[in-house]
């Protein structure tokens, strides 16, 4: 939020900017989809799905129209439905949640660790229960979640392991990419995200043939050929136009990740003594920093006064999802996450995108140590 009124210094995002750095090979990529009429899947979506696939170290790709429809196919190729219960977080976007819900299953919550954000591993045994099929952390803010506990624990209990990679592309944990690091991973495409398409888009890799199969059919009706219906499907398929775009910006997306990092190791080295907590990158971990979220107890007021100065920030996100009215579950009142409440109650997303300037990143630190001093 930036006050109203104000000129707008550093915006929370910048997409005419990536645009703009890019236009003549999106410019022919939707060109070409004009051209070939390839408007539903077709060859750039196949293609897209080849090179995104390979860039996760995963066997296969399925593309479909949002990262809340990957999420939604994956749970239901691993077996998830009515009576089932699926382990996740409280804080992330309500769409981990929610996909569980469309399954009819249970999402059964438990904290998260403080310092990362993410499922914390410890929690998760004891939320076990005969019911369980699997297991749904979610890579926040661009940090795996600490995935060897995880996947040991689903390993020794016959769980499927679902990475929410929605917010990390290109995300590392102990060398190896998100995306290869559980049974199925889904990742949203749309635009804000570190690879975003020019509509919505979301994709499911996975090395487990059979899970692929399954996915590929629900997506597209449940076909196994056309008019022939042997699951019942949805209508999930990403547009062409979106393949054709994502090939384009996925050329783009090391060179872009590595701009992030470099814009958070400045922040790193500017916000010391401005009176933020600035996101620890966990040893091993390759963070890709979708958002850049520092954590102060005065919040309002530091959003309040950057909006003044002309630099916008946001909240990822003010209210857990135990605590949205839609998503209540009596098991889950006020105080039973501590550290995912904490949390929502102290963070603010700085900008953060590839194309931000050091100047910009300056203005963002200055503005912050004003407010520090100034309090
Ligand atoms: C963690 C997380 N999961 C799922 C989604 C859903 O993705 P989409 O908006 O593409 O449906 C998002 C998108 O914001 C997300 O951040």
């Amino acid at each position: 939020m930036a006050a109203s009124g104000t000129q707008v210094k550093v915006p929370f995002l910048d997409l005419g900017a990536q645009y703009r750095s890019i236009k003549p090979e999106i410019d022919a990529a939707i060109q070409h989809v004009l051209d070939t009429t390839q408007f539903v899947l077709g060859e750039e979506v196949a293609a897209f799905e080849r090179e995104f696939a390979a860039y996760c170290g995963a066997a296969q790709g399925i593309a479909v129209n949002s990262g809340t429809s990957a999420l939604h196919l994956a749970l239901l190729a691993a077996g998830v439905g009515p009576g089932d219960e699926v382990i996740t977080v409280p804080n992330t976007f309500v769409a981990t949640v929610a996909a569980v819900k469309y399954t009819g299953a249970r999402p059964v919550l438990v904290d998260v660790d403080p310092a990362r954000f993410t499922m914390d591993p410890a929690r998760v045994e004891a939320a076990i229960t005969p019911r369980t099929k699997a297991l749904l952390p979610v890579h926040l803010y661009g940090q795996a979640a600490d995935m060897d506990p995880i996947v040991e624990i689903a390993r020794r209990r016959g769980l499927a392991v679902i990475e929410d990679a929605a917010q990390a592309h290109g995300a590392r944990y102990q060398g190896r990419p998100v995306g290869s690091l559980g049974d199925l991973a889904c990742f949203s495409f749309y635009p804000g995200k570190n690879l975003g398409a020019y509509g919505e888009g979301g994709i499911v890799v996975t090395s487990n043939e059979e899970h692929a199969r399954k996915i590929r059919m629900l997506r597209d009706w449940g076909q196994d050929r056309k008019y022939h219906h042997v699951l019942a499907g949805y209508n999930y398929r990403m547009e062409g136009m979106q393949g054709a775009v994502l090939r384009v910006k996925l050329r783009h997306l090391e060179k872009w990740t590595e701009a992030r990092r470099a814009h958070a190791a400045r922040y790193r080295a500017l916000l010391p003594g401005c009176g933020v907590e600035i996101p620890a990158e966990a040893a091993g971990a390759r963070h890709v920093y979708h958002v850049y979220a520092v954590r102060s107890a005065r919040r309002e007021a530091i959003m309040k006064g950057l909006g003044e100065q002309g630099i916008q920030t946001g909240i990822h996100y003010p209210i857990p999802v135990h605590l949205q009215p839609a998503y209540a579950d009596p098991a889950y009142g006020p105080g039973t996450f501590p550290h995912a409440e904490k949390a929502a109650a102290e963070v603010t997303s700085l900008p953060m995108y590839p194309e931000l300037t050091e100047a910009q990143l300056q203005l963002v630190a200055d503005g912050l140590r004003g407010l520090a001093h100034g309090a």
